[in-house]
């Protein structure tokens, strides 16, 4: 942390300066999380916050999926990402061709789209969903059939707790998918006393062997509230850091992996974007009307 203050202090100074807010997904390091973030949460709670703001430039630290959303939401304020790489498996699985074809196969059936795709993709839905109220929207649309896509596993959890029939996208995130339920047996094999928690992008066999899942937001208010002596989050690594330095009498074991795309993200490349305004995201005008009212439906929606 010494290492880190001075980047903090220019990057708190500099936001100021520029009438900046940064917006930080709880991936985010804990320097990032912790030091300069002024709102900080998962991507339903980061969509609502971003029809907020009232500062002229938004500084997203997480991928390009979420700064395009806080975009959308925001379309007269300048919108910067520190690094436009930094993108996401679940984004990159599927385009507007595709989910073109997919209503051709399936007139009349709605389209539930998960956050994590472009606002090109966004555009041609019908109305979007998190991890955090996947559920409740997939109940809440027309219809007794649903095409949920791009996350085939958040669509097959879903699918578990609904008594719709639910279409699904081959697409996965790669930090998620790659666990599995001998990971789960193997954690409590090692940790006989430890609580288990994960997200929903696990494949199901995953979901079905540990104590809770939730958004990334639901699993630290989880670990907030239920405070069991020893957790293990299996979901991003920093997830664990973030909430280890504001929760006491839990102990954090590890069981995680890193998503490469977040932690393009850093301090410098924060410091740099503010001072240079760069690099400025932007979507298409006529993609912007569509694709803000699908992440609008699904804000009304989750009320
Ligand atoms: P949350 O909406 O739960 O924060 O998830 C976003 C994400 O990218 C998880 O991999
Ligand atoms: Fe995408 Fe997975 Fe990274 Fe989330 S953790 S941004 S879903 S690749």
């Amino acid at each position: 942390w010494p290492f880190y203050a001075p980047l903090i202090f220019e990057i708190n100074r500099l936001k100021k300066e520029k009438d900046a807010v940064i917006l930080a997904h709880n991936y985010q390091t804990p320097q990032i999380y912790h030091g300069v973030a002024d709102i900080v949460g998962d991507s339903l709670q980061l969509a609502i916050e971003a029809t907020k703001v009232t500062q002229s430039v938004i500084v997203q630290c997480g991928v390009h999926f979420m700064a395009e959303t806080s975009k959308l939401l925001n379309p007269s304020k300048t919108v910067l990402i520190p690094d436009s790489r930094a993108g996401c498996s679940l984004a990159s699985s599927i385009t507007v061709e595709d989910v073109m074809a997919m209503r051709a196969m399936y007139p009349g059936v709605p389209v539930v789209t998960y956050v994590n795709t472009s606002a090109a993709v966004k555009a041609v839905t019908d109305v979007c969903c998190t991890s955090s109220n996947a559920l409740d929207i997939v109940n809440r649309v027309d219809g007794d059939t649903v095409i949920m896509i791009p996350d085939q596993y958040l669509a097959q959890n879903t699918a578990k707790k609904t008594g719709k029939k639910i279409i699904t996208w081959a697409g996965a995130c790669e930090v998620h998918e790659t666990f599995t339920a001998d990971d789960i047996a193997e954690l409590r094999h090692a940790y006989p006393s430890a609580k288990i928690i994960a997200h929903p992008e696990c494949p199901p066999e995953v979901i079905d062997a540990v104590d809770f899942a939730g958004s990334t937001a639901a699993m630290i208010d989880w670990v907030k509230t239920e405070k069991p002596a020893r957790v293990v989050m299996v979901t991003e690594c920093s997830m664990s850091d973030n909430v280890a330095s504001e929760t006491t009498g839990v102990d954090f074991l590890r069981g995680c992996n890193i998503c490469p795309h977040m932690k393009r993200i850093n301090l410098e490349n924060v410091l740099w974007s503010l001072h240079t305004m760069t690099e400025e995201v932007t979507v298409p005008a006529d993609i912007i009307p569509p694709a803000r009212l699908a992440v609008e439906r699904m804000i009304e929606m989750s009320r």
